[in-house]
Parts: C-alpha cells; sequence; structure tokens
C-alpha cells in the first residue's frame, strides 16, 4: 500500500548545508534508494546521489539513515513506522562534496599505503597450497564491498581529522591482517614486518576494540574479532613476548 513517507534530507555542498523537509511517495517493499531516486525525478533533479548496483554489492549508497552509518539501497522503508520522519545525511567522516556524495579518496591514499600480497619466491600462480581453514580466513575479509560505512563509524577518525593522517581505519588494518596472517604471504622475507607496520604506519593501538565498525559492516565481516584482535596480539607477542622476540632476533 502506498503512503506518503517524511524525509529529510542533507543538502549542500563544502561550504554549507542544511536539512530540507520532503514528502515522498512510498511504495510496499521499497528501500530509502528508491525514495531519494523518486525524490530526484519529482521534486530535486539536482539532488546529488551516489549508487551504483543497488544491491547491496558496490558500496556505494553508503549514508547516514537516521544517523546510522547505512548502505540506503538495503535499508527497507519497512524498517520505519509510516509517519516517522527519515534522515538522511551524508557520511560525516568524509568531506562532503554534494548533498548526500562525498569524497572518499581518503580511502584510497590509505589503501595504497598498505604493500600487496608478496608470492614466496619461485612459485608460479596455481602451484600455491594452502589450508582450508586458511583459505576461509581470507575469504571472509574479503567479502568486504569498500562502502567505508566501517570507516565512516570509528570515533577515531570521525570525531578526530587529526587523526587522519596516523590512523588508516578499520577497513586497511584488516587488510594488513588479512596479508599478515596469510600463510603463503612472504613480506617479511623480502625485509618488511607488517605487524610492525600496522603498530607504526597504521595507528592500530589507537584502536580501542569498541566494535562499532563491526556492527555497521553490511557483508557481517567480524572485523574487530577476526583481524583487529588478532593482529593486536601478533604486534603484542613480537614485541613484549621474550620467547617470540629471541626467536625473531636469531632469525634476524
Ligand atoms: Fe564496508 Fe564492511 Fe568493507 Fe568496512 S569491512 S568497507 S563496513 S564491507
Ligand atoms: Fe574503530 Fe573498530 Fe577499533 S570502530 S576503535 S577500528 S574496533
Ligand atoms: Fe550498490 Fe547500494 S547501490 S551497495
Amino acid at each position: 500500500m502506498a503512503y506518503q513517507a517524511h524525509l529529510q534530507v542533507w543538502r549542500g555542498d563544502a561550504d554549507s548545508g542544511e536539512l530540507r523537509d520532503y514528502t515522498v511517495e512510498a511504495n510496499e517493499g521499497e528501500v530509502v534508494l528508491d525514495l531519494l531516486h523518486r525524490l530526484q525525478a519529482t521534486q530535486c533533479p539536482d539532488l546529488a546521489v551516489r549508487w551504483n548496483c543497488k544491491a547491496g554489492k558496490c558500496g556505494s549508497c553508503s549514508a547516514e539513515v537516521n544517523g546510522r552509518p547505512r548502505l540506503t539501497c538495503m535499508t527497507r522503508m519497512s524498517v520505519f513506522a509510516e509517519g516517522e520522519t527519515i534522515t538522511v545525511t551524508p557520511m560525516r567522516t568524509f568531506p562532503v562534496i554534494k548533498d548526500l556524495v562525498c569524497d572518499v579518496s581518503y580511502n584510497y591514499v590509505k589503501a595504497r599505503e598498505v604493500p600487496s600480497f608478496t608470492p614466496p619466491e619461485g612459485l608460479e600462480p596455481g602451484e600455491y597450497r594452502m589450508q582450508q581453514v586458511d583459505v576461509q580466513r581470507s575469504q571472509e575479509f574479503r567479502k568486504c564491498i569498500e562502502c567505508f560505512l566501517c570507516q565512516d563509524t570509528c570515533h577515531v577518525i570521525r570525531d578526530h581529522e587529526e587523526n587522519k593522517e596516523s590512523f588508516s581505519g578499520p577497513r586497511f588494518l584488516m587488510r594488513v591482517a588479512e596479508l599478515e596472517m596469510h600463510p603463503l604471504d612472504s613480506y617479511e622475507e623480502a625485509g618488511g614486518n607488517r605487524a610492525e607496520e600496522a603498530r607504526g604506519e597504521h595507528g592500530l593501538g589507537m584502536c580501542n576494540i569498541t566494535k562499532c565498525c563491526t556492527d555497521v559492516c553490511p557483508e557481517h565481516i567480524q572485523i574487530t574479532d577476526n583481524s583487529l584482535i588478532p593482529l593486536k596480539e601478533r604486534v603484542a607477542d613480537q614485541r613484549y613476548d621474550p620467547i617470540t622476540r629471541f626467536f625473531r632476533r636469531k632469525k634476524d
């Protein structure tokens, strides 16, 4: 059954903006992105909204709905009461370009700072052999659709612009953890140390395990339990466990 939904949408640009009220038709089975598209088609042709797949897989339609970081294409209108005002605002952690569209280039800068997978010397693609449990560990992390909702919600950068330089955020610490735990990654043999880089360059110590990143991940990746905490444990082992330190020194 169609009804008239009350939306408040943030309109503006990098210089200024405000919440504006709209009444938009909603139909059974629709999601918030459907209403934004209808608003754009019927009332605000200049409304800037980023989207691509409308299937929860491209990670483009990230915004905040009633203050919670969400994919607008996966947020069903049926979770709100018919008379409720639904507020849609851009992700707060990143600079606004226009309306709901943010500049997420911070994330691409951080992505480039993580050295890529280093295959063992002499092993060709197709010759890699590893335990199923190790394959599954990587697969969980590779479900990431790069929506950056975890980055948006993490308080370390959400409220502290000054931390962006020294903190890579949960998505990219997870990438470091994925490679650090990969049994065939030979970055260390090539002279690197992913755990140490997580602590230093990527600011792992600033994460105080609030798990807000895990709570908002639309792929339900256990970011904190399966990547950030194990990475912290590896850092602690390397730096403070006397036996690990002894064997590492011998190896060096
Ligand atoms: Fe999005 Fe989850 Fe990937 Fe973070 S880890 S970018 S929340 S899919
Ligand atoms: Fe931030 Fe997630 Fe750590 S929200 S503080 S990266 S557990
Ligand atoms: Fe692709 Fe929402 S439009 S995830």
